[in-house]
């Protein structure tokens, strides 16, 4: 047997092409074998690597079969021999003469067939999980999915693979992302792609098919207490609270309704927007009960064709919560988190208001950046309050560090993402988020516009208050579960270490 494969190996090296052909298959299958083994030892992780192993290793090997036989097909051109000659030219007569189950050569072809189509199903099983993994979507290309990468790892859904939601099920689906996929490298090589990556996502899979596995609208139901702390800017860097009940039912089967009225299954909301962005609605139509679509048109948009069918959307997940997973902060919002949870500590002099001026800075680079946060902060206490660089030491190293970190998770300066870059599609503070169609210019033909009610999404138990339930027994008591003594008292528990802050 083994002096058949020599004498098989002398066969297909018939020309330059067939070498080159046989030495990159037998070089490229010890290296894949060598990279695979220290992958599976784990000494391999590095995305590139895989990028390598996964992509252009197999593409070399097919290369190299394919070479081999284009070294015969061009040698039987050349000296217009015909196989048969080539063949008794190559190997010995026993090896072509067939036997039973066909020659020693037939089979000698089939069984490293099959093998290299063994190879290859392995490969392309194995490449294609790869793919399918967090850590190459997030990584592979490190610079363009640097900032979808920092914020997604901090995000509820850190362990909610990327494809689960950019990536439908099926074959097509599949084909359609592999086939964006390689668009997607040949736009990263030849630096094609948009800095930073515009919103809304097209190709996103049907939100209602990937967040409804995790999450259904018949599970919302009642009230969500939201309490939001907002730190001043004044010397003590003094908390203010502010309380909402969101009301988060869907309305199905008799339940309470609230924001997710919208995606109830028997409910329907769609819209044409400026543009396609979703930003600025031409109108809105909502389904009613017989079926009929009940339209509210934009008064300010008189300009725009109310009648357009096409680029029309359906509400779904992502038209609220476009920022489920790749969350970015507003300055502010993110100074207060830290000070909430302890991170920075509030004690020191003006806080607040120095991490707040450090992060509004304009910075040309990272780099740059940390250093001028670093010199921002610790030269106002070196001016003003001297002696506390060395009593408060400690705390004031610390909020450098993490109002670098803020800094590092929401700015990207390579993909042009600066604060306020995505806007955030749930509420009304930083965007016009739900506002976007609850406003008084989008009105149906009896005049009415779609409700703008305070008290339609949330209650309001207090807003920018030293109390955070100020307001609770104000509330009209049917939108409350349960007697209010008793939810004043599970909630004064509740936030009691919130308020101590
Ligand atoms: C839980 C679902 C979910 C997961 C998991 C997820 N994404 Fe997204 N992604 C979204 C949504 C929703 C949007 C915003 C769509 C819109 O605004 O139109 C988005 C947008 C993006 C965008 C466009 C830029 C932006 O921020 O809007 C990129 C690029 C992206 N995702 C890459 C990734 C990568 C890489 C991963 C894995 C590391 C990932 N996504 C994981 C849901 C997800
Ligand atoms: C594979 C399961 C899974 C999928 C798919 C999924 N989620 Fe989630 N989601 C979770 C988990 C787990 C949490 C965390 C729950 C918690 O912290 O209580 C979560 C939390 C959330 C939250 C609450 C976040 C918060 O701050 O409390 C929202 C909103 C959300 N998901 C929306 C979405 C949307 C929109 C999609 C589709 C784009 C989606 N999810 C897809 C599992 C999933
Ligand atoms: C019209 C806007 C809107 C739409 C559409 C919408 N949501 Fe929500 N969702 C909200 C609001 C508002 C909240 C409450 C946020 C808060 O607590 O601050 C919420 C809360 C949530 C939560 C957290 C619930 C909890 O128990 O705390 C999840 C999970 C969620 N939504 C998932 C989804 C999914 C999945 C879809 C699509 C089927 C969806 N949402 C559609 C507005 C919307
Ligand atoms: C695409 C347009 C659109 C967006 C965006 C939108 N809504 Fe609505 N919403 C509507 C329409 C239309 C109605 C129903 C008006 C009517 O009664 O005819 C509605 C009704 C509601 C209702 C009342 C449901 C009921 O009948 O009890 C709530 C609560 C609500 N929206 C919350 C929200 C919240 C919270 C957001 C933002 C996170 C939001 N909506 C964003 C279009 C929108
Ligand atoms: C269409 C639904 C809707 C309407 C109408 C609405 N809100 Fe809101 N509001 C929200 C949602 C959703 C949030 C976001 C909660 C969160 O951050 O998750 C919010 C957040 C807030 C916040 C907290 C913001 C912060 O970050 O400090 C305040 C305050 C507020 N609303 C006040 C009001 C007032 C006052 C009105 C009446 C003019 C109003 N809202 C009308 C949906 C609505």
């Amino acid at each position: 047997m083994k002096r058949m494969y020599m004498v098989f190996l002398r066969g297909i090296s018939i020309n330059v092409f067939g070498r080159i052909g046989a030495s990159l298959v037998t070089s490229t299958l010890i290296i894949f074998l060598i990279l695979e083994l220290s992958r599976f030892l784990g000494a391999l992780t590095n995305a590139y690597l895989g990028l390598l192993t996964y992509l252009i290793f197999p593409t070399l090997f097919v290369l190299g079969l394919l070479l081999i036989l284009f070294g015969w097909h061009r040698h039987a051109k050349l000296t217009g021999k015909s196989l048969k000659t080539i063949l008794t030219e190559r190997f010995n007569e026993e090896d072509i003469i067939a036997g039973s189950l066909g020659s020693r050569l037939v089979k000698t072809v089939g069984l490293l067939t099959l093998i290299n189509l063994v190879i290859l199903a392995g490969v392309s099983g194995r490449a294609l999980h790869f793919m399918d993994s967090a850590s190459f979507c997030g990584t592979a290309c490190h610079s363009v999915m640097n900032p979808e990468w920092t914020t997604y790892r901090q995000s509820p859904h850190a362990r909610v693979r990327c494809v689960e939601c950019h990536v439908g099920e099926g074959a097509g689906a599949l084909i359609d992302a592999k086939l964006n996929g390689a668009w997607q490298i040949i736009s990263l090589s030849f630096n094609l792609y948009e800095r930073p990556i515009p919103t809304p996502v097209h190709n996103l899979r049907p939100a209602r098919e990937t967040c409804e596995k995790c999450h259904w609208p018949r599970m919302f139901l009642g009230n969500r207490i939201r309490s939001i702390i907002h730190y001043d800017c004044d010397r003590a860097s003094s908390p203010s609270y502010t309380t909402l009940m969101m009301k988060i039912g869907s309305g199905e089967e008799g339940l309470e309704r609230g924001s997710h009225w919208h995606v109830s299954e028997r409910n329907e909301v769609r819209y044409a927007s400026i543009d396609d962005m979703r930003e600025r609605m031409i109108w809105v139509d909502v389904r009613q009960s017989d079926g009929s679509f009940k339209r509210y048109h934009n008064r300010r948009l008189q300009n725009y064709s109310h009648d357009r069918t096409e680029n029309v959307h359906i509400v779904d997940c992502v038209d609220c919560h476009n920022r489920a997973t790749h969350i970015y902060e507003s300055p502010e919002h993110a100074v207060d988190e830290r000070i909430r949870k302890g991170l920075i500590d509030r004690s020191l002099i003006f806080i607040k208001d120095r991490s707040l001026g450090a992060l509004l800075n304009n910075y040309p680079d990272q780099e740059i950046a940390m250093k001028s946060i670093d010199t921002h902060i610790r030269n106002y206490y070196r001016k003003n309050y001297p002696e506390l660089l060395s009593t408060e030491a400690g705390q004031i190293d610390t909020a450098i560090a993490v109002v670098q970190d803020i800094y590092r998770r929401n700015i990207h300066h390579r993909m042009n993402i600066t604060w306020g870059s995505y806007p955030d599609h749930l509420g009304h503070r930083n965007n016009r988020g739900c506002f976007r169609c609850h406003n008084p210019n989008l009105i149906d033909d009896a005049g009415n516009s779609i409700s703008m009610d305070c008290t339609l999404c949330h209650s309001i138990l207090a807003i920018n208050e030293d109390d955070p339930f100020k307001y609770l027994f104000d509330i009209p008591s049917d939108s409350l579960t349960g007697s209010s003594h008793e939810i004043h008292r599970y909630l004064q528990e509740e936030f009691e270490e919130v308020i101590k802050k």
